[in-house]
């Protein structure tokens, strides 16, 4: 028996990947490396001593994702599968509504026909939308977003409500992340962007590598202790994690929850880069620019039905982030090239 990861080869699915290993799942990846590296798959290897059973397909096409089917005993799916850059979204929204929600929809009726009934998504905590205060918690009405990728993650979660409404026997759990920073402690997977990067751990570490001359700072201006945005940033091996949970829970039971993977805690953007620098004893040039069109002040969880339902929460600091995502750039100034 198995679990399926579509987008397995990604920042989040790879260190799934991880922690289901160490837990005894076996795991398989289905991804087609539209935005990660084969490299991955060894350097999983490396860390568990198992090498997941990996398909170079694309989750979109229905008959590839059969063949996973038909060739495995699948007992879930955790789908990761999909775009996720916020402001390439805002450019190309049909490409992000095409692929998005082609491959949940496959993924989705492949295991109906199946008869697989467990199913874990990679949201958002972009569906609080800009209306809610924060700590944001699972009741809270969800909205649409300013740009096209957070709209997939809400209509994904309304498919999957609606699937499930209609198959009694059907588990989810809609997994709405806050801010994953941070690399597995060993420095072999991490983040890995393609280009500029548009989040701000990224971009510190390769300010830091001397890829970039400087960070930006977006807005010093909001109602925040210190002015600059606050999120919930959260160690990517406590996420994992929370998959692992997530996935335990879904096993044994049926209907769908949403539920945060966050801290709870919000840190501002300049504490951030000053827990980076007093990590790694190192030193962020940075530029005070004008607010980011689209970003809202405060971000947080309210991290409690998380602990309550999945008997999960995290565990590890900004501290931890800090030094886990320098090390995982300082080893690897390149990525995975
Ligand atoms: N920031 C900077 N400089 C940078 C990059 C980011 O100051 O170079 C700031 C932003 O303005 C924001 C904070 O750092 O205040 C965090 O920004 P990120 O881009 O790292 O993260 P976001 O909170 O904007 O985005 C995240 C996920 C998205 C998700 C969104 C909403 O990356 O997938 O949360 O939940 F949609």
């Amino acid at each position: 028996m198995a679990i399926l990861l579509t987008g397995g080869m990604g920042f989040i699915g790879s260190h799934t990947a991880v922690e289901l290993i160490n837990e005894g799942y076996e795991v398989i990846i289905a991804d087609n490396l539209s935005n990660s590296s084969p490299k991955v798959l060894e350097r999983i290897e490396t860390i568990t001593g198992t090498k997941p059973l990996f398909y170079e397909i694309d989750v979109a096409v229905k008959k590839d994702v059969e063949k996973v089917f038909d060739e495995n005993k699948i007992e879930g799916v955790v789908h990761f599968a999909g775009y996720k850059s916020v402001p390439e979204s805002t450019r190309i929204p049909l490409s992000y509504y095409r692929n998005n929600i082609d491959t949940a929809l496959t993924v989705l009726e492949v295991m109906k026909e199946r008869d697989c009934r467990t199913f874990v998504f990679s949201s958002s905590a972009t569906v609080y939308g800009d209306k809610n205060k924060a700590p944001f918690n699972e009741e809270m009405p969800t909205s649409t977003s300013t740009n096209a990728y957070g709209n997939t993650k809400l209509m994904i979660e309304q498919i999957v409500r609606d699937f499930s409404a209609s198959w009694e026997d059907f588990s989810a759990v809609l997994l709405r992340y806050f801010n994953p920073i941070g690399a597995h402690p060993s420095g072999l997977i991490g983040e890995a962007p393609d280009g500029i990067p548009n989040n701000l751990m990224p971009y510190i570490t390769q300010t830091a590598v001397g890829v970039r001359e400087f960070l930006g700072v977006f807005g010093t201006d909001y109602d925040t202790p210190d002015g600059t945005g606050v999120r919930d940033f959260i160690h990517v091996v406590d996420l994992a994690r929370g998959h692992v949970a997530a996935i335990g829970y879904a096993l044994k039971s049926k209907g769908t929850e949403a539920v945060n993977l966050g801290t709870g805690n919000g840190s501002s953007v300049l504490e951030v880069v000053h827990t980076f620098e007093e990590a790694n004893d190192l030193k962020i040039p940075v530029k005070l620019l004008p607010r980011r069109p689209g970003d809202v002040a405060t971000s947080f969880a309210l991290a409690t039905k998380a602990k309550e339902l999945l008997g999960w929460e995290a565990k590890l600091t900004l501290f931890d982030m800090c030094k886990d995502s320098w090390n995982w750039q300082k080893n690897n100034p390149k990525g995975y090239n």
